[in-house]
C-alpha cells in the first residue's frame, strides 16, 4: 500500500474545472478568472459562473438574478421551526437544521435529474441569506424581515439582518465577502461534500456535510475565532503579550496559516483593502489598526524570526470587515457558508457529472 500522508497533505484526489490555486505565487482563479477581477463583479454573476462554468451574458444575468430574487422567501412552516429553536446553541447548528428542513419542504429533494438539481441549486443560493437573517432575528424574539427585490444578494442580507438599507460601501463589502468566500478548490468542507455526492446522495445532504465540516475552528470557524480574539484584546497595549503568550502555549492564532498558501492569501489582500475603507467610512480605525498590529507581530515572529510561511488567510481581515458591518461573531461561519454554497453546488454537480465513489484506504496498525 502507498505511503500514508497525514491530513492528506499534497495528495491530489480529483480533477476539477472549478477553481485553481497556486499557493506559492498566491494566485486564485474561479473558472480561469483571477479572484481580483471577480471581486469587482456581483455575487449573482460569480455564483452563476461557478455553477454554470461561464460568465453569464446580460440576459442570463438578469434571468439568474430574477430567479434568485423570486426564491429568497422562506415558508411559514420553516419560520415556525426557527422560532422553536432553543437559543444558546451555535448559529451554524441552527442553520444546518434549517437546511434539513428546507430539504423536507422541497418536493424535488430526492429527484436527481439535471433540471431538479438546477432548481435546488437556485433555492439553496437564494434562501441561505434569508435563513441566516431570520435565525438571528428569532434568537432575539424578533420577526424576520421580508427580502427586498431591489437590493443585491449581499445588500439584501444586511437589510434582512438589521432592517436598515446598507450604505453603498457596506453593500459592496458584503458582496465582495460572499464572492471571496464562494469557492476554494478541495478545502475540507468541499471535500466532505464531494464524498457525500460521490455516494449519489442528494444535493441538500451534500451541502449539510459541507456545513458540518465548515464549522470547525481550523476551517470556517476560524473567522469567529478571529472576531473573538479581537474582542479579547481589550486594549492595543496588550496585543504583543497576548500573541506571544498564545504562541508560547502552542496555541494557534486564528486567521493565520494555510495548508496550500505559503504566501499571502490573495483573498486576504482584498479583504484588508475593504476593511481599511470601511474603517475610514466609519471614522473609527480601531479594529483595522488592531488587526494590522497582530499581522505585524505574526510577520516578525514567523517570517523574520522562524522563517516559516505563516501569513493571514481568508478568515483574518474578513473578521475585521464583519466588525465594521456590525455582524455578531456567532454568525461569522454561517455567513461564510452563504457565500460558499455556490462553490459547494458547483462541486456537487461536477461530482455527479463524472462520478466514482470516493473511498480511500487506511493503513492498519
Ligand atoms: N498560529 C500559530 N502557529 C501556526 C498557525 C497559526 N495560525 N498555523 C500554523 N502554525 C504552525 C503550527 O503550529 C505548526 O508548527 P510546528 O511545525 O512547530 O508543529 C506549523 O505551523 C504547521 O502547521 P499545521 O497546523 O501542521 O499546518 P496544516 O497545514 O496542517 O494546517 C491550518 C493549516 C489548519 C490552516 C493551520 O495553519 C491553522 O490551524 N491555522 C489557524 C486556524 C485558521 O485560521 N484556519 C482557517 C484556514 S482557511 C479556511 O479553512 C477557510
Amino acid at each position: 500500500m502507498e505511503e500514508m500522508k497525514k491530513g492528506l497533505e499534497g495528495v491530489v484526489a480529483l480533477d476539477t474545472r472549478i477553481s485553481y490555486i497556486d499557493g506559492i505565487q498566491g494566485i486564485l482563479k474561479y473558472r480561469g478568472i483571477n479572484i481580483e477581477e471577480l471581486a469587482d463583479l456581483s455575487y449573482d454573476i460569480v455564483s452563476y459562473l461557478l455553477i454554470n462554468g461561464k460568465i453569464p451574458d446580460y440576459e442570463e444575468t438578469n434571468d439568474y438574478s430574477r430567479m434568485l430574487k423570486e426564491n429568497r422567501q422562506i415558508n411559514g412552516k420553516l419560520i415556525e421551526v426557527l422560532k422553536n429553536f432553543e437559543f444558546g446553541i451555535e448559529a451554524l447548528d441552527s442553520l444546518r437544521t434549517a437546511i434539513s428542513c428546507i430539504a423536507h419542504f422541497d418536493e424535488q429533494n430526492n429527484h436527481h435529474t439535471p433540471d431538479a438539481n438546477k432548481n435546488k441549486s437556485i433555492r439553496l443560493v437564494a434562501k441561505f441569506p434569508t435563513i441566516v437573517a431570520a435565525l438571528h432575528r428569532s434568537s432575539f424574539g424578533k420577526e424576520p424581515i421580508q427580502p427586498r427585490e431591489t437590493l443585491s444578494h449581499g445588500a439584501n442580507f444586511l437589510y434582512m439582518l438589521t432592517g436598515r438599507v446598507p450604505t453603498e460601501l457596506e453593500a459592496e463589502a458584503m458582496e465582495k465577502d460572499l464572492i471571496l468566500s464562494a469557492e476554494h478548490e478541495l478545502n475540507p468542507s468541499t471535500f466532505s461534500l464531494r464524498i457525500a455526492a460521490s455516494t449519489l446522495s442528494d444535493m441538500y445532504s451534500a451541502v449539510i456535510c459541507g456545513l458540518c465540516t465548515l464549522k470547525g475552528p481550523l476551517h470556517g470557524g476560524a473567522r469567529k475565532g478571529v472576531m473573538d480574539m479581537l474582542d479579547e484584546i481589550s486594549n492595543p497595549g496588550i496585543t504583543k503579550d497576548y500573541v506571544l503568550q498564545k504562541l508560547e502555549r502552542k496555541e494557534k492564532i486564528m486567521g493565520f496559516g494555510h495548508r496550500v498558501y505559503k504566501t499571502y492569501d490573495p483573498r486576504a489582500r482584498i479583504y484588508k483593502d475593504v476593511a481599511r475603507r470601511l474603517a475610514i467610512e466609519n471614522g473609527d480605525t480601531y479594529w483595522f489598526d488592531l488587526a494590522e498590529e497582530i499581522e505585524h507581530i505574526m510577520y516578525h515572529e514567523f517570517i523574520e524570526i522562524r522563517g516559516k510561511p505563516i501569513y493571514p488567510n481568508v478568515d483574518f481581515y474578513s473578521a475585521v470587515v464583519y466588525k465594521y458591518l456590525d455582524i455578531p461573531a456567532e454568525l461569522a461561519t454561517s455567513i461564510f457558508a452563504m457565500g460558499r454554497v455556490s462553490g459547494w453546488i458547483a462541486h456537487c454537480m461536477e461530482q455527479y457529472s463524472d462520478n466514482r465513489v470516493i473511498r480511500p484506504r487506511a493503513h492498519f496498525v
